[in-house]
């Protein structure tokens, strides 16, 4: 404590910065829940839709709110002509995160709801954000590559309809249910870098679209969601399974930080991790794609023996969006498609008991000296 009763929590590591009804996180004992629903039975047993009902309004829905819900999300899944046309002349190169964080800040500018916080509007908002994100991921993709848009498929869930739409062929159920329970996984998690960086824009009063363009920039960082990418560029750079412990014993010499891997949080092991492991499997074996999944599951034991690091949720991820067709730079992006479920929840439930977030710094620069003009300065 120093002489105003602050303290200094390096990475606020430990701070509760929130009350929430939204997220049940047991690091110690690895284990997550939406609303008092455990990650696992989500993930295997509801739809995304279903989650996202969950998230937003605090229980499952029956049937007939669930077709309420659903309807809502699919009329909002066209992307703005526009906005079609601002893609078209975004510099080809430009990495999709980057153009993601546009898409947010420019759906913004159009929603007729952007400045409303109220709950009402934030519900409308929620439903078109998490309609439009993952349209806008899907024909950015499109016109980056030169191939005209994919217009949406209403009978289409919304993770068949995300894989439809990026690549022009409809997903079998199997791989629709796979891509399906990743971005339940995916939805909600409590105070990570990203949700947290929504709910700090809230709380100045922002709206709803700030918040999630700011949540975007954070997701990118590879400590954060960009670490799903980075798990897949090291896979290919190892490139076969035989190569694994050569390369852990060269990145452990280099003192190499291994992505995909460690978590702030858990400690004995990340439950989405485990359940993503599973799906990794079915999935590689299913493209013929095998090796990606055995070189990450030879390099999570190598690592583990070392270190006693635990892989977190975008290590078996990274093989499983992989082995579904997904371009690895659209990796990061389709975790926004899912985390926006949350980023929303979090942003109403913030906007609904708010208090500004104002950390304090702890000042270490010089003690207070004489100003000096400019033409005495220097030598
Ligand atoms: N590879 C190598 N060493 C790691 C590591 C990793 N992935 N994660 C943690 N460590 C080591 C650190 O080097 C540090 O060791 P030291 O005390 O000898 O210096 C120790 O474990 C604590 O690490 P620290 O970075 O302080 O933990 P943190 O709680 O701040 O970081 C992460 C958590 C997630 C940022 C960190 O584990 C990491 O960088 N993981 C890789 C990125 C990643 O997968 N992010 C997605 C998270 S879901």
């Amino acid at each position: 404590m120093d002489k105003e009763g602050t303290q200094l929590i390096r990475g606020l590591e430990g701070v509760v910065a929130a009350e929430t009804a939204l997220c049940d996180l047991d690091g110690k004992n690895g284990r997550l829940a939406y609303r008092g629903y455990d990650i696992e039975d989500l993930a295997r047993r509801a739809s995304f839709e279903e989650v996202c009902h969950l998230l937003w309004y605090g229980e499952l829905p029956t049937a007939a709110q669930l077709d309420k819900t659903t309807l809502g999300l699919i009329a909002a899944r066209d992307v703005p002509a526009e906005l079609v046309q601002a893609l078209r002349l975004m510099p080809k190169d430009t990495d999709p995160m980057r153009v993601l964080q546009s898409v947010v800040a420019m759906l913004g500018m159009r929603d007729p709801d952007a400045t409303d916080n109220s709950r009402e509007a934030n519900f409308r908002k929620a439903v078109r954000l998490t309609s439009q994100i993952a349209s806008a991921i899907c024909v950015h993709h499109r016109v980056r590559s030169g191939l005209e848009p994919i217009r949406p498929a209403p009978d289409l869930s919304l993770a068949a309809n995300f894989l439809y739409m990026l690549t022009g062929k409809r997903p079998s159920g199997v791989v629709a249910k796979a891509f399906d329970a990743s971005l339940t996984l995916y939805a909600e998690h409590e105070l990570n870098a990203s949700t947290f960086t929504t709910r700090v824009i809230v709380s100045t009063q922002s709206d709803m679209h700030s918040a999630v363009a700011g949540g975007v920039g954070a997701l990118k960082g590879p400590l954060h969601g960009g670490a799903g990418e980075a798990v897949m560029r090291t896979l290919m750079e190892i490139g076969e399974v035989a190569n694994v412990d050569a390369f852990v014993a060269k990145a452990l010499g280099e003192r190499r930080r291994l992505m995909g891997m460690g978590h702030r949080v858990y400690k004995a092991g990340d439950p989405r991790a485990a359940i993503l492991k599973g799906m990794a499997e079915d999935a590689c074996r299913q493209s013929g794609q095998f090796t990606w999944y055995e070189m990450a599951v030879k390099l999570h034991a190598r690592v583990n023996e070392a270190k006693k690091l635990i892989p977190n949720v975008d290590f078996y991820s990274a093989p499983l969006f992989y082995s579904l067709g997904i371009p690895v730079d659209l990796f990061t992006p389709v975790i926004a498609a899912g985390r926006i479920a949350g980023w929303t929840a979090n942003i109403i439930e913030q906007h609904e008991d708010n208090r500004l977030i104002r950390p304090r710094g702890d000042y270490i620069g010089p003690a207070r000296r004489a100003f000096v003009p400019v033409d005495r300065r220097g030598a």
